[in-house]
């Protein structure tokens, strides 16, 4: 607990390899983000994220999304929700989810939601930002950390970091860098966030 109030439980959803979910837990364990993590969430059973959660000792639970494959709805969104309480989550953080956020989960958590996206938004929503960017052939790109809300990749942002996209850049090596950034950047906004959720719940 720091002066201005108590650690904010924090449940992360991740579809994929987890990088992101690393970079966190390390900074939480380091004492650099005021938080503690206390689940982390996944629609893709065998997601490396998982893994890397069970490692650090940290719960983590499959959600079986069916019907749907893109969007977080149904019977796969109450389980989600319902989970996250259970968790006493009071802040989620997206990191590699991949499937749309719906009404009844950002209603749930209002302000409360933080996704990271491997572009300077509003540049390059969707997937593979990263190749989007190559695409169409711009000299810097970055990666934005934001609130969520009911569009794709939109919502306010928090913080954005640059990244210098080189002459013999592939997907692969942009990507790499953006990631580097995203590490850093992400713990430094979590700590911009749960600030403002700190004072917010002092009032
Ligand atoms: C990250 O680059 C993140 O920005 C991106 O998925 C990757 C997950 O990596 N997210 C999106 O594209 C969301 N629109 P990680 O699993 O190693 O953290």
């Amino acid at each position: 607990m720091n002066l201005l109030g108590k650690k904010v439980n924090i449940g992360v959803l991740g579809s994929g390899k987890g990088t992101n979910f690393q970079a966190i837990a390390e900074a939480v364990q380091a004492g650099k983000v005021d938080a503690r993590i206390v689940c982390v969430l996944s629609n893709v059973s065998d997601a490396l994220i998982m893994e890397r959660a069970r490692k650090m000792g940290i719960p983590a639970e499959y959600i079986d999304p069916a019907p749907f494959r893109t969007k977080l709805d149904g019977q796969a969104e109450l389980k989600l929700i319902e989970r996250l309480r259970h968790y006493g989550v009071e802040l989620v953080v997206l990191a590699g989810f991949m499937m749309i956020i719906k009404e009844r989960l950002l209603k749930a958590y209002e302000r409360r939601i933080i996704n990271i996206h491997p572009s300077h938004l509003p540049a390059f929503p969707g997937l593979d930002a990263w190749k989007q960017a190559l695409q169409a052939g711009v000299k810097t790109t970055g990666c934005t950390v934001h609130y969520v809300d009911a569009g794709t990749d939109t919502g306010p942002v928090i913080l954005q970091k640059s990244v210098e996209v080189k002459e013999n850049d592939t997907p692969a090596t942009l990507h790499a860098r953006i990631q580097e950034q995203e590490h850093i950047a992400y713990p430094q906004a979590l700590n911009i966030v749960i600030h403002e959720i700190q004072s917010r719940d002092r009032k």
